[in-house]
């Protein structure tokens, strides 16, 4: 048995990454790929933290390096690769030992795999791991599923290798089995709703006031420095400030507007509609990345379609305006997801701490932003009626702000501009606010259809209506 502490296949650019960030951390780390080309290559490459790396040429001889209890990372694609990885290793192990999975998992996935290994008296760790290619070297955040007394094995280095908050490691054992992996959904299914919003607002400015990639993204870096300082925000304005080395012209101007996507945010609303919630705002975030796809349907609509003139009326917009809106909608946004986690903890059983997710988002993911830490606050003090958008400080943002987001979404619609996160933002906002909305009539219709019966508001469950038939 060899020395190291931790083992880890699969060497594209996340596991190279996350192995260097381990080495960094002092730790020994095995490591191992299927092309077995790319093993010396990385360690060749690895320059002092090489005597940190110990290539193994095939699972038998990467087991063989780690001792025990042993820990091998797998960061390969999620889906088969990753099941095809746990066959190859799982054999080579001795009852106790762990494998950990760190890509983008469907949690449904981890669950099975935790299941069937733990048949087999191994442990499973399904390891959500954001902040992209320089995250993964540099810190990243990292949501933790699994049974806790594996995680303990672990923990050291999950957290040394962990983006920090003020001294605080962004990272946390949040539940059982998937946990970890239905938490890094919902956050990538945030991510999804926090880059379409920046794009509508981008939209707004370009189509709408005519405005410069450069002159948006100046405004983007002066946001940067308020309450909608983040990440995402942060790195819009770098790229609207780019210029195409080729042409010279603006880099997102030469950007096809085609927007690929791998699963993720698209799980965040199929499991939000299985739970009977909607994360309205994520969805219509999915959805634009689906639309963009239609990119010839787009053009041939331009076409066929024109005719849709901007009508009059719409109110002006200040620049102001659109930094409130953004800043509400994303309160909901996050608001949905929050309550998203928070019906999958029920479901699940996993008692997940939301505060404890907020504070791990706080450094080292792509969500990033001053916002959670106030969200962090809040949900440690409680959530009135678990809801993030009535949490004292944000119910204040959200009553302050939504009325910038309806001239906002007023303003769009009139010009025939698509804002269709912004305009779920506003529709989710304006159905919490009112206690008595339309579905009366949703179930007296399907009483009268169905015969399905209706509460009174009297009293009452199961009565019907004076419907006549036929
Ligand atoms: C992160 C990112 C990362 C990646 C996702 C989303 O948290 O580091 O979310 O996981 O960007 O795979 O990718 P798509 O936009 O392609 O779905």
């Amino acid at each position: 048995m060899g020395n190291a502490r931790i083992g880890l296949v699969g060497l594209g650019v996340m596991g190279r990454n996350l192995a260097l960030n381990i080495a960094e951390n002092g730790f020994d780390v095995a490591v191992h790929n299927r092309s077995t080309e790319k093993i010396a290559e990385f360690v060749s490459n690895a320059g002092d933290l090489a005597n940190r790396l110990v290539p193994s040429e095939t699972p038998q001889d990467l087991v063989n390096a780690i001792s025990s209890p042993r820990a091998i990372i797998i960061m390969v694609q999620a889906g088969g690769p990753v099941d095809a990885t746990i066959e190859i290793l799982a054999p080579l192990l001795d009852k106790g030992d762990m494998i950990i999975d760190a890509g983008n998992a469907n949690f449904h996935d981890t669950r099975r795999r935790e299941a069937a290994l733990r048949e087999q008296g191994l442990s499973f760790i399904g390891m959500g791991v954001s902040g992209g290619e320089e995250g993964a070297r540099f810190g990243p955040s990292v949501m933790v599923g699994g049974k806790g007394e594996s995680y303990a094995v672990i923990r050291d280095i999950v957290e040394a290798i962990s983006a920090k908050y003020q001294g605080d490691p962004c990272a946390a054992h949040l539940g059982a089995d998937g946990a970890g992996h239905f938490v890094k959904t919902v956050h990538n299914g945030i991510e999804y709703a926090d880059m379409q919003m920046i794009a509508e607002v981008y939209g707004i400015l370009r189509d709408m006031q005519g405005r410069t990639p450069a002159d948006i993204g100046a405004l983007f870096e002066h946001w940067n420095t308020g309450p909608l300082q983040s990440y995402l925000v942060e790195i819009s304005a770098r790229v609207l400030g780019a210029s195409d080395p080729e042409t010279g012209r603006p880099m997102v101007d030469v950007i096809v507007d085609r927007a690929g996507q791998k699963g993720t945010g698209r799980w965040t609303v199929i499991e939000a509609l299985t739970l009977g919630q909607s994360a309205s705002t994520i969805e219509a975030a999915v959805a634009a990345r689906s639309w963009s796809a239609a990119k010839d349907t787009r053009i041939a609509g331009e076409a066929i379609l024109a005719g849709s003139a901007p009508v009059a009326g719409a109110p002006a917009l200040a620049d102001d305006d659109l930094q409130a809106a953004l800043l509400a909608a994303k309160i909901i946004a996050y608001a949905q997801g929050f309550t998203l986690l928070q019906a999958a903890s029920e479901e699940y059983d996993w008692s997940l701490d939301m505060g404890r997710i907020a504070e791990i988002w706080r450094e080292g993911c792509i969500i990033r932003s001053a916002m959670l830490n106030d969200m962090a606050a809040a949900a440690r003090a409680g959530l009135p009626h678990g809801q993030l958008i009535f949490a004292p400080g944000f119910k204040d943002t959200l009553i302050k702000s939504t009325p910038a987001l309806r001239r906002v979404v007023a303003a769009a619609v009139l010009n025939g501009q698509p804002v269709p996160a912004f305009s779920a933002a506003l529709a989710y906002y304006d159905t919490m606010q009112r206690g008595r909305g339309t579905t009366d009539i949703i179930q007296a219709q399907r009483d009268f259809f169905g015969a399905h019966g209706f509460e009174r508001v009297d009293g009452g469950s199961d009565h019907h209506g004076p419907w006549a038939m036929g």
